[in-house]
């Protein structure tokens, strides 16, 4: 017995008895109460009083209590709801005048299920993965029973994953042209079966490269290091070799400079000394040109080697090699501008210096013009003296 007891499935079992007890007046209880009926939502739903065909009226209940939504009671006491939403749902009880239960039931509502919309993906040439979402909200359960071919072949199951809505194939035969996915999702109301085509080499997309470094080479203020691995879903790198695109540019630049390679690293020659620099890549099937290029990796950001010893401060040495976040950025670009201000005060002083000597020099050219002037009026005067003595001289005495 204890035993029983500490299983919550007997605890709901007892729970349930005790409750739809009560429900029945421990008088007339009979096991219908257990009954679920389901009805589509928007419609007119008909519950019936018992399976027995009754003439007396009769009364209903939704969850013990006699308000019920927009309702007709035909002649042989049936209750048909009209137009249900959701709020209709509940535990419905039928009674004759006496109050004698002759029937209940659970009414639960929703739709059948509608067209998916599917999309798949293929991370390398072994492995398909496909997920959808459905087009009506059923508000009841649904199981999706899904399964995959190509032209002319057998139907295989695509493996299913129901909490996420997703089912994958192992191993897909490829080479075929053209494959499908049928997927047919049920509920208590319906069922509806959507179907998917496709060719698998444009579905192929690589998962983007892995674990990128880029780093300073020492003593090239021009080189960059860039190296990656391949994705972790790409493990037949020696039988499909990707093709790498590595793409570059100086923080701020609008224009990229690109390389194409299949190696897993490369040096650039061309960074811009003194500069931090943008990094980014993505892999295709290189020998596949239908398949897609991965999805970008995030932005790495990186500094070429510089000689701190004679061009920075040393507190910027931190920033010498290995990948920025994106804050980090931020500082660094901040660092960058804040001599801005401080050249603007440089400017302002070497201006003022300028008109300062200008006046300089303006005030000393006009005392020497001064000192010029009152020169030649002496002189003038001394010669003036000079003929006035020579006149003097010649005049006979
Ligand atoms: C539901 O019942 C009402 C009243 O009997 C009727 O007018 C209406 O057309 C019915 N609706 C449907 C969808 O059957
Ligand atoms: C009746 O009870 C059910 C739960 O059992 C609830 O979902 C529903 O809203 C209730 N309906 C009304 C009208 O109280
Ligand atoms: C799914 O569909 C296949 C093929 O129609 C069928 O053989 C299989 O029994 C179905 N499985 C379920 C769980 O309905
Ligand atoms: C293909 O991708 C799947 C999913 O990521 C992975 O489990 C599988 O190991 C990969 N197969 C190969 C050969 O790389």
């Amino acid at each position: 017995m204890p035993g029983l007891l500490s299983c919550p499935g007997s605890l709901t079992v007892i729970c349930f008895l005790s409750w739809s007890l009560c429900l029945s007046g421990a008088q007339s209880w009979t096991n219908e109460v257990s009954d679920v009926q389901y009805g589509r939502l928007d419609s007119n739903v008909t519950l019936a009083c018992g399976k027995s065909q009754i003439n007396i009226p009769a009364v209903w209940h939704l969850n013990n209590s006699s308000a019920l939504p927009w309702h007709q009671v035909t002649s042989n006491g049936s209750l048909v709801l009209l137009h249900v939403t959701l709020s209709a749902q509940g535990d419905y009880s039928c009674y004759d005048n006496r109050g004698l239960l002759l029937h209940a039931v659970k009414l639960r509502l929703g739709h059948p299920p509608g067209l998916l919309s599917i999309s798949c993906r293929l991370p390398n040439h072994t492995y398909i993965s496909c997920s959808w979402a459905e087009s009506v909200n059923t508000s009841l359960a649904v199981q999706y029973n899904a399964s995959f071919r190509g032209t002319g072949q057998e139907w295989q199951p695509c493996l299913m994953d129901t909490v996420h809505q997703n089912c994958y194939v192992d191993h897909p035969s490829f080479w075929q042209t053209i494959h499908t996915l049928r997927i047919t999702a049920t509920n208590v109301l319906g069922s509806e079966t959507t179907f998917a085509r496709f060719k698998l080499d444009k579905l192929l997309k690589p998962d983007p490269p892995e674990s990128v470094l880029v780093k300073e080479v020492e003593g090239h203020p021009k080189k960059l290091n860039i190296s990656w691995n391949f994705p972790f879903s790409w493990q037949r790198y020696d039988a499909f070799p990707l093709m790498f695109h590595i793409r570059y540019r100086p923080h701020g630049s609008l224009y990229w400079s690109e390389v194409y390679t299949e190696e897993s690293q490369i040096v650039i020659f061309d960074a811009l000394a003194g500069h931090l620099h943008q990094v980014q890549l993505r892999a295709r099937d290189e020998v596949d040109s239908e398949s897609q290029w991965s999805d970008w990796t995030h932005l790495l950001f990186a500094r070429p080697w510089e000689d701190y010893v004679t061009s920075e401060p040393p507190e910027d040495n931190f920033l010498d090699n290995f990948f920025y976040t994106n804050t980090e950025t931020e500082t660094s670009t901040a660092k960058t501008h804040s001599p801005a201000p401080q050249d603007d005060g440089n400017l302002g002083l070497v201006i003022l210096l300028v008109l300062f000597a200008v006046v300089i020099i303006a005030t000393v050219l006009s005392l020497i013009c001064v000192l010029w002037v009152r020169q030649r009026r002496r002189e003038h005067v001394t010669k003036q003296e000079l003929t006035s003595v020579v006149k003097m001289k010649s005049m006979p005495i």
